[in-house]
């Protein structure tokens, strides 16, 4: 997995998000970057702080963060092709100082107790054991520092019909992604951080999907339309040669239809479904 172009068999063998990884799939949180901005100042994250981020992808929420906040980061996640990508932005993006990415599980994070200040997961935490993983968030974490999610919600209660479309959704992506997939309600994200002993919780439901207008900044931070017509060349391209990944991509197309609905309609299911941005701090 260490070379730069792969096989079709061998990019039919990746897991899911080595997958992304390898098609530099630059981020997948519904709130967009304005969600990730909230997130941090929730977290009330400075150039002083210094972040782990879990399951940070290819790193581009994590590179917007430390330009952001001008704070110190660190990312894990446990898909080698994505650390690969997040390292090689963080060097194009002359944050190589500030960034650092490994490869990290989530249970069982190789750093020393007491070492972050906050601990972020967006879309991640809704493939953990939360009970597990909160353990280990808070292990690393200093003493008065703070957890922050950024994750899907469901609405609590809702017709038996959609109900089953969503836990369709879910079996989907858990299916793809060969990792549980969950989606909690509010009430439920609450409870996982107050069994995991947090203070001083906050949630904030939105139901609000990315506003267009970040679409420009977006574009941007990727590395302009070109690099971005590039990647749409790539996935495009290993879209039409392999049946595998064709399978893959159509399945997971379903399950967005139900949980996000198209650009222009939103589905009856995904009217029921928005972001969470959850915070708890370790007393
Ligand atoms: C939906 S992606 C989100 C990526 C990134 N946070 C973002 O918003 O762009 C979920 C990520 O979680 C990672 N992941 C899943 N389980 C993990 C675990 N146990 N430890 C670390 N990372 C994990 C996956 O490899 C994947 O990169």
């Amino acid at each position: 997995m260490s070379q730069n172009t792969l096989s079709i068999e061998e990019i039919e063998k990746l897991s899911y998000y080595d997958l992304m990884g390898y098609l530099e799939v630059p981020f997948f949180q519904i709130g967009g970057l304005s969600s990730t901005e909230k997130l941090g100042e929730l977290c009330s994250i400075d150039n002083n702080t210094n972040v782990l981020i879990v399951g940070c992808g290819t790193g581009f929420n994590a590179c917007h963060i430390a330009r952001k906040f001008g704070c110190k980061l660190m990312g894990v996640d446990i898909a080698e092709e994505a650390i690969k990508k997040a390292k090689e932005r963080a060097e194009n993006e002359n944050l190589a100082d500030t960034a650092e990415f490994r490869v990290g599980d989530a249970y069982d994070l190789p750093f020393e107790n007491d070492k972050f200040d906050v601990v972020i997961t967006q879309f991640v935490s809704q493939f953990l054991d939360m009970e597990k993983a909160l353990k280990e968030f808070t292990r690393v974490l200093k003493m008065g520092g703070r957890v922050g999610i950024n994750e899907m919600f469901k609405d609590n209660e809702m017709q038996p019909k959609i109900a089953e479309q969503i836990l369709e959704a879910e079996q989907i992506i858990s299916e793809i992604t060969e990792l549980p997939f969950i989606i909690h309600t509010p009430y439920e994200w609450r409870d996982c951080l107050e069994n995991a002993g947090l203070k001083d919780i906050e949630i904030h439901e939105n139901k609000k999907p990315m506003n267009l207008r970040e679409a420009p900044q977006m574009f941007r931070e990727i590395g302009g339309f070109g690099h971005f017509l590039k990647l749409i060349t790539k996935m495009t391209k290993i879209t039409l040669a392999s049946k595998v990944i064709r399978k893959r991509f159509k399945k997971l197309g379903e399950s967005k239809k139900i949980l996000v609905g198209s650009p222009l309609i939103k589905s009856a299911s995904s009217k029921h479904v928005g972001y969470i941005l959850g915070v708890g701090s370790k007393r």
